[in-house]
């Protein structure tokens, strides 16, 4: 038997469109993203976090000479809110990512391993958090889950 499996996103036709606390996520990423460490894949990479406080956390990508040591600004980021905010939640998560110094419009999803971590938290909290993802210009993706971006998806229910 063959079964489909279905994944929900939205699309946002570009920053115009996005809402005051949605324009401020993309602010706060896009700013972030041009001081990222990544000076061997000159991919940076920008991230942004609404708190469940009202705060917006940030973070880049780290890169490293020994390149698997090196993280990306998804992980750099939600480690650290792991770290200082741990009963806080995570409401959204705003990724911007574009080689430096150049024009991109294509949404640049959040890596394999970063949707684990992203998963972990949001099962820790109990609460779902939307992912945005975008480029510097042109369209935004949107999910309502980290789930949608890893069906199938391994978590503590399974230990
Ligand atoms: N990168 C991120 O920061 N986030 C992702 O989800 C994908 C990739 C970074 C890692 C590395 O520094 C550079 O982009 C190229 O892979």
């Amino acid at each position: 038997m063959q079964k489909e499996l279905k994944i929900i996103f939205n699309t946002i036709p570009n920053y115009a469109a996005l809402d005051e606390t949605e324009k401020k996520l993309f602010d706060a990423a896009k700013k972030i993203r041009e001081i990222a460490y990544a000076p061997y894949s000159n991919f940076q990479v920008g991230c942004a976090m609404l708190l469940e406080n009202g705060e917006i956390v940030t973070g880049s990508n780290q890169e490293n000479a020994a390149y698997p040591s090196g993280l990306c600004a998804e992980r750099t980021t939600i480690f650290w809110v792991g770290a200082n905010y741990p009963d806080v939640k995570i409401k959204k998560l705003f990724v911007i990512g574009a080689p430096k110094d150049a024009i991109s419009s294509t949404p640049i999803p959040p890596c394999g391993s970063c949707r684990q971590s992203i998963l972990e938290y949001e099962s820790k909290q109990a609460e779902t958090i939307e992912i945005y993802f975008a480029s510097l210009d042109g369209e935004i993706y949107k999910t309502r889950s980290i789930r949608d971006l890893l069906p199938f998806s391994f978590d503590a229910s399974y230990l």
